[in-house]
């Protein structure tokens, strides 16, 4: 089970040592029983029967949100939270569900037409480290055109965004991609209850818009509530976990190792001056303290993700969607592709567009005429890996 993660504090020393020399064979699914038996599945709980027999499972934030440092051999090691499991993909695991059906009833809530062939399909269009959380809210899967300066960059693409790095993330106003949302403790509270089905309560009247959240609007996802204040799962979590996540440091890259420290601090220079990429991504939060919020036009893309979130109010008093300035520190960890597979390494904005720092260099080169030589280009590069 390369994509799911093992906690290796979990492991009896035995385990260890025969995962050591190759003794386990990791794709037999009795391993897998055992090893969520051992609560060694990062995020996956399992609940057994008297007889040992494995009943049901639930997940947890640490399925997407927490990975390994592939200390005793790749995809287990010691965990580290608040990174994402970019090997994981959830919508594969979804699809291969022998009943869609509370899924199907869902999105029908937008599409009445909608199959279980093509919830499939939406499902397994995502592809490693990304879900889509606002799907069951709006039932939009696809962006119809990515367009990145003026220019279509694809058509129909997934609307599954990736699962960012939840680390460094203390200090930030606005949270997730669009930051239309709110705050990580909004968040936390969405996804346990709406998302994760956890017992617990979840209020948003912003779900009402039936044009914006056709689904959360019937199936009344902005009013959940759990009468009896002790059977509430979730709203005594909320505090002590978001104290949690916002005490999570981003990693630390190694100079000479992870960046090279005289071309990153050439790229210093450029990232308060010439390219001008401090005017929003301030120095030491990476993001705007305030409102961190940039509207797509600014940002010369396309607006689909922006105008799936609750919009703010702009100068005028009208209604504005836009995307967070998104945290840098660890960015070097995705670029270098460390604690994942090498296919799975890259990828940078919310749907993935940009494969290298380089390509996200090039394209702001581009968008904001910035004219920097390919020197400038490669520093720029090296300083965002030593963040
Ligand atoms: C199936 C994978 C998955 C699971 C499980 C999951 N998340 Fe997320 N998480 C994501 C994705 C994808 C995003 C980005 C959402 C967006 O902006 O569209 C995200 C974003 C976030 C953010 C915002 C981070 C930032 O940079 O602002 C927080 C906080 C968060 N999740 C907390 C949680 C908590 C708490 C849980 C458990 C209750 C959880 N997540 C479970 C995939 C997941
Ligand atoms: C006008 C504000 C603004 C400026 C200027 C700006 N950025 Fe950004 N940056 C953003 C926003 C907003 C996002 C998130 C975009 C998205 O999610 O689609 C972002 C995302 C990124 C990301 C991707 C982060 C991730 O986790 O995938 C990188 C890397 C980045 N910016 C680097 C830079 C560099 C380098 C410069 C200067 C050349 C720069 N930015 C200038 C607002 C800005």
């Amino acid at each position: 089970m390369p994509r799911l993660k093992v906690d290796s504090d979990a492991l009896p020393p035995a385990v260890i040592e025969a995962i050591k020399k190759g003794k386990i064979n990791l794709d037999d699914p009795t391993v897998t029983r055992l090893l969520i038996k051992l609560k060694a599945v990062l995020g996956v709980v399992g609940f057994f029967n008297q007889d040992g027999t494995l009943r049901s499972v639930g997940l947890t934030c640490a399925v997407c949100h927490s990975t390994v440092d592939n200390s005793i051999a790749p995809s287990i090691g010691r965990r580290i939270d608040g990174l994402a499991n970019h090997d994981l993909n959830v919508g594969a695991i979804a699809a291969s569900a022998p009943n869609l059906q509370p899924v199907v009833d869902l999105l029908r809530l937008a599409d009445p037409g909608i199959t279980a062939a093509q919830v499939r399909a939406v499902l397994n269009s995502w592809g490693p480290g990304k879900f889509d959380a606002e799907l069951f809210l709006d039932g939009k899967a696809f962006n119809p055109e990515q367009v990145t300066n003026g220019v279509v960059t694809g058509r129909n693409v997934p609307g599954a965004t990736l699962i960012p790095n939840a680390r460094g993330l203390a200090g930030h106003n606005l949270h997730t991609w669009t930051g239309g949302w709110g705050t990580v403790s909004y968040w936390n509270a969405f996804v346990a209850v709406d998302e994760l089905h956890g017992k617990g309560t979840f209020f948003d009247e912003r779900f009402d818009n039936p044009a914006q959240f056709p689904i959360a609007a019937k199936a009344k996802l902005g009013h959940v509530s759990i009468d009896d204040p002790d059977s509430d799962r979730v709203t005594s979590k909320l505090g002590a976990l978001q104290f949690y996540q916002l005490a999570l440091p981003a990693l630390k890259p190694r100079p000479g190792i992870d960046f090279d420290p005289d071309a990153a601090e050439r790229g210093d220079e450029l990232f308060s001056g010439k390219a001008n990429c401090n005017s929003c991504h301030r120095e030491p939060l990476w993001t705007e303290p305030g409102w961190n919020q940039h509207t797509p036009a600014e940002m010369k893309i396309d607006g689909f993700e922006a105008r799936r979130a609750p919009a703010s109010i702009d100068a005028q008093g009208r209604a504005a969607h836009g995307y967070r300035t998104m945290n840098l520190a660890g960015v070097f960890v995705r670029e270098r592709g460390l604690f994942m597979l090498p296919q799975d390494k890259g990828s940078f904005y919310h749907d993935g567009r940009f494969k290298t720092l380089l390509d996200v260099v090039n394209s702001y080169d581009a968008r904001f005429n910035l004219t920097l030589s390919n020197q400038e280009k490669h520093d720029l590069v090296e300083y965002l890996k030593s963040l």
